[in-house]
């Protein structure tokens, strides 16, 4: 397969796990995660990892997921471009969107194990954690799905791809995010 394809269509079937983290932000508030409970001294996961956050973006990741898979599927779009046959796409795209908001908690919650603050920055963890939760839940749920689009040969090139593309763009929708006053940190 071309690796330019390859590259570019693993970043568009990335998208359910790349939207949300910044609907988070829109949606959060209110109760957190952990009901505001500590563990040995310190937050489970904090004020910034909230109920609404959780189920808003998994919401907006698995809608956004589901009408592209309508969209490729109307359009007739090859296989690199697609979620999987049937009904197959619906499992991929929920898979990657709670992965990448379980894999945000779990980075929240080395975090706070670090004592580190909410929003403080952790370079590395703050890009990746919701990039491997994303991979590592799919990898469980739909393992063919995942070796064939991101690990298989060529396709290496898309999770290469992934791991350039996302912090570039974590920072510029952080930036964005900063500016409307929806993030408290630039980052
Ligand atoms: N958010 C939320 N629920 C989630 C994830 C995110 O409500 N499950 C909201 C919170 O308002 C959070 C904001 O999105 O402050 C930004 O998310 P993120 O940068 O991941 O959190 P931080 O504030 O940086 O907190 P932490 O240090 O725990 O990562
Ligand atoms: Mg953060």
């Amino acid at each position: 397969m071309d690796l330019l394809v390859s590259a570019i269509s693993g970043i568009f079937l990335f998208l359910p796990a790349l939207l949300p983290n910044s609907a988070a932000v829109l949606f959060g508030g209110g109760t957190p995660v952990d009901f505001g409970r500590s563990w040995r001294g310190k937050r489970i996961l904090g004020d910034g990892k909230t109920w609404r956050g959780l189920v808003g973006g998994v919401s907006a990741g698995t809608s956004l997921g589901l009408l592209l898979a309508i969209l490729t599927m109307a359009l007739d779009a090859s296989e690199s471009w697609r979620w999987g046959l049937g009904l197959m796409p619906i499992g991929v795209v929920f898979s990657l969107s709670l992965g990448s908001l379980l894999g945000d908690m779990a980075g929240a919650f080395i975090k706070r194990r670090l004592g580190m603050k909410r929003g403080q920055k952790a370079p590395g963890l703050d890009q990746y954690d919701f990039v491997m939760g994303a991979l590592g839940l799919t990898a469980l749920t739909f393992p063919g799905w995942l070796s064939a689009h991101y690990l298989n040969g060529e396709a290496v090139i898309a999770l290469v791809a992934l791991l350039v593309f996302v912090p570039l763009l974590h920072r510029s929708v952080n930036i964005i995010g900063f500016k409307l006053g929806k993030k408290k940190e630039p980052w």
